[in-house]
């Protein structure tokens, strides 16, 4: 091994990637393809990564449609362009398998908000209620739940609990709020955000809005109560991408992270796609924790196999239990991918 890949292991953990120059006369798509077929890998990528890593995945979904897809691949190595509790997610699923992230320090605000022993001692406080955790949390928190949802299946989570019982929703607030508009039910409530989603002005998507007349205003559950009482569509990742293929309407104010607006533009040639702003000088909304993955990032760790998910036995056993739940919801109410969609 070169003393260059042997120092970038070893501050491997403090960079969160291995810091190894990458010749750029290198076709890293040509690589990547190579390293795909030599390792028996498979790279599964969030609809928030950059284009380029879109474009050279295996398959582009939204939270649940990953996880269903790393539940039933046949691959040895499961390359997850995403971040970290998504990766976490996988390794959970397939644990035979190896499970690599190109930025161990890809997090997510969400997750961050949400420390276990916290919530352990939130949980104490109601000791009847069953819990329901959006999948955007550690592994170690769902190891404290009872079922996981993601924005495609959480009012199909939160219905098949029945009406008696007390429920606890953690961790996003706005979500949950939706959630509680949505079925009706009264959710105890985790204080947690998005740092993406909270950050939409109102204001601005007005002034847009009246530029734009005959745009229609679409946006993600993650999203302020405010936000969301002005949208013609609310849906996740995938059902924003949907609606928009199938509506009649040539134009939209896209309220959610801007990658999924790579796949949207390609749906649909014809139409424009306008990202909603934030109230800050920017003009639409980047997840800094998704877009530190790279492609350089991508060849690097498919090609030293590191950085990998390491988790331990017991939190395994015990939080895959919330997120299988999930999934046979989901497969009840036929949301996500379909069987056999869920191949290789
Ligand atoms: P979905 O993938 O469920 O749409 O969630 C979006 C998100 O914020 C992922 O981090
Ligand atoms: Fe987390 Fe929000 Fe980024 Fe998704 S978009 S990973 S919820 S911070």
């Amino acid at each position: 091994m070169s003393t260059a890949v042997s120092i970038a292991q070893k501050n491997l953990h403090s960079k969160g990637f291995l810091d190894l120059e990458v010749d750029p006369t290198l076709d890293l798509f040509e690589e990547i393809e190579k390293l795909k077929k030599e390792k028996n890998a498979i790279i599964l990528a969030h609809y928030y990564q950059e284009s380029e890593i879109q474009d050279i995945a295996d398959y582009i979904g939204d939270s649940l449609g990953l996880s269903q897809k790393a539940a039933k691949t046949d691959a040895d190595i499961i390359v997850f362009a995403g971040v970290h509790f998504m990766a976490e997610t996988a390794k959970m699923l397939s644990p035979e398998k190896k499970v690599l992230l190109p930025d161990l320090k890809a997090g997510c605000s969400l997750a961050d908000s949400c420390p276990p022993h916290l919530f352990r001692k939130f949980k104490e406080r109601h000791p009847d209620a069953v819990v329901v955790s959006y999948i955007n949390c550690t592994a170690e928190l769902k190891t404290l739940t009872d079922i996981c949802c993601t924005s495609t299946n959480a009012v199909q989570v939160i219905e098949s609990i029945p009406e008696d019982k007390q429920i606890i929703f953690a961790p996003d607030k706005n979500l949950g709020a939706y959630l509680q508009k949505k079925t009706g039910r009264d959710l105890i409530l985790w204080n947690g955000t998005c740092m993406v989603h909270e950050i939409f002005s109102h204001e601005k998507i007005t002034k847009l809005r009246q530029r734009h007349p005959n745009a229609e205003f679409i946006a993600h559950p993650e999203c302020e109560a405010h936000i969301l009482e002005e949208a013609d569509f609310i849906g996740s990742t995938t059902g924003l991408l949907n609606y928009s293929r199938d509506s009649d309407a040539t134009e939209f104010i896209v309220a959610t992270e801007v990658g999924i607006l790579h796949q949207m533009e390609k749906a649909s040639p014809d139409k424009t796609f306008i990202p909603a702003p934030p109230n800050n000088t920017c003009a639409c909304n980047e997840c800094p924790h998704m877009k530190r993955n790279t492609l350089e990032k991508l060849y690097l760790c498919m090609k030293h196999e590191e950085p990998e998910i390491i988790l331990e036995d017991w939190i395994i056993e015990q939080g895959v239990k919330s997120i299988n739940r999930m999934l046979e919801i989901s497969d009840r109410a036929g949301l996500g991918l379909k069987p056999q969609d869920a191949l290789d």
